[in-house]
């Protein structure tokens, strides 16, 4: 539903500003349902992932209203504990909501969230994170009840893996359970910190957010608070990236150059001058970009999975091979086929995506398979020559404010016709 139409060949530049964080808002927005107070969420991004948060929260009871900037989530008349299978559908990462309405309720009821286009997107961290905590967890049907009627009870959480998911869900959860909880092999992205920060805001003890090991002694009750989302890492490298692409000189402010190190990195070898400010990044692009020998994501501070596949096409037009190795999601290659399509010379497997660069790209008529794969055929597009669409444009409004607006402000010549029906919060 919607598309992207795109002509090619424009190199952009100017300044671009970040657009707010969707993967600090949508934890962030879970959070306030541990309050029977007012939370103002400003700088929140418009998108429809945020949407299937404010649909779960005002189903749960919860009010919602803008208030200037903000967002304002009034959670005193919370008295649901189930998330219908419809919503959970909407949004992948629906599962934030198990943790913080154990903690208020001492209920959840979820439909098993299914996975999605880049990969299975298990559950089992979350729950077995609760249960330490003394819940309850069982699997009715297609519906998982956690439930823990006496509270929850601080405990140890050894995480296998550093799930970000599972992290903040045991964060949530945690809060409020009596005494004190040790997460250990915690995910360090940043957005674990900007969660921590609302969550001390609202009167938690939260301590070690952002390390591999997070403390957190839980105390009685929550207050509202009101903080700023902070600007998204990933929809400033993709901004970033598009200058790249496209032989531009563009600056993207709001973004930390620390959160991006990894992709900096790679932008440089590919070529690319790369000015860092306090809080700003400008790049400059070479005549023909060069390969880049190995991107191989991780958890942060690895190479962030999420730029992965915008940097896959950034290295289509490079000169040289370049080899992609995906560690994080098992099929996060879906969109390589429809780069060949433009002309790319891609081959993946799955884990791994070997790239043979070409001088150059021709348009083409593509669809998005998912919501980073859409950003990176939007990214192919801008320097094919010729007229190109992306359709299934859905997905890239998961997770763009509006991608299309931001690079035609750029200088891109990019249309977004929308679904029918979508409506901005
Ligand atoms: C978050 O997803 C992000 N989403 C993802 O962004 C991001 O790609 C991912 O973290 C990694 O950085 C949000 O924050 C809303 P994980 P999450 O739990 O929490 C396995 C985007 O494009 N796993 O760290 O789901 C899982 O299968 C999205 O913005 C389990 O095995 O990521 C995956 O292989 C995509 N069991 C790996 O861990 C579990 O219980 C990483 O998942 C949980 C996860």
């Amino acid at each position: 539903m919607g598309c992207f139409h795109i002509t090619g060949g424009a190199a952009l530049g100017g300044d671009a500003l970040c657009q707010g964080s969707k993967n600090a808002s949508l934890p962030m927005l879970a959070a306030c349902i541990l309050t029977k107070g007012e939370t103002a969420l400003s700088h929140v991004p418009s998108l429809t992932d945020v949407e299937a948060a404010l649909h779960i929260l005002r189903y749960l009871g919860a009010k919602v209203r803008r208030e200037g900037g903000a967002l304002v989530v009034d959670a005193a008349g919370i008295g649901k504990n189930d998330v219908p299978g419809s919503l959970m559908r909407e949004m992948r990462s629906s599962v934030i909501f198990l943790g913080p309405l154990l903690a208020r309720t001492g209920r959840a009821v979820l439909s098993a969230p299914g996975g999605c286009e880049i990969g299975l997107r298990p559950i089992d961290l979350h729950l077995e994170a609760v249960a330490r905590l003394g819940a309850d967890v069982k699997t009715e049907g297609g519906k998982i009840v956690c439930t823990a009627p006496e509270g929850l009870t601080g405990a140890e959480i050894p995480l296998s893996f550093p799930s970000v998911g599972a992290t903040e869900n045991a964060m949530l959860a945690a809060v409020l359970a009596k005494g004190e909880t040790r997460i250990l092999n915690a995910a360090r992205e940043p957005e674990i910190a900007d969660l921590a920060a609302l969550l001390n805001a609202m009167g938690a003890r939260v301590r070690g957010a952002g390390e591999s090991e997070i403390y957190i002694t839980g105390v009685k009750a929550l207050s509202g608070a009101a903080v700023s989302v902070p600007p998204d890492r990933i929809a400033g490298a993709t901004l970033l990236i598009a200058g790249a692409i496209t032989k531009g000189r563009v600056c993207v402010k709001g973004l930390s150059p620390a959160q991006l190190v990894p992709v900096l990195d790679v932008l440089e070898r590919a070529g690319c001058e790369i000015q860092r400010g306090a809080n700003e990044i400008s790049l400059y692009a070479p005549e023909r970009l060069r390969s880049v020998r190995s991107v191989r994501t991780a958890p942060y501070p690895g190479f962030p999975t999420d730029a992965q596949p915008p940097i896959t096409a950034l290295l289509c037009t490079a000169r040289g091979v370049s080899v992609i190795m995906e560690t994080v999601f098992e099929s996060r290659f879906r969109y390589a086929g429809e780069l060949t399509r433009f002309g790319a010379s891609i081959r993946s497997d799955g884990r791994f995506a070997v790239v043979e660069g070409v001088p150059r790209l021709y348009g083409a008529d593509v669809a998005a398979p998912d919501l980073r794969g859409g950003a990176a055929l939007v990214l192919a597009a801008l320097c094919a020559e010729g007229e190109s669409t992306v359709a299934d444009a859905h997905h890239i409004d998961r997770g763009y404010e509006d991608l299309a607006g931001a690079l035609q402000a750029l200088g891109g010549n990019v249309r977004h016709c929308r679904a029918e029906g979508a409506t901005a919060i």
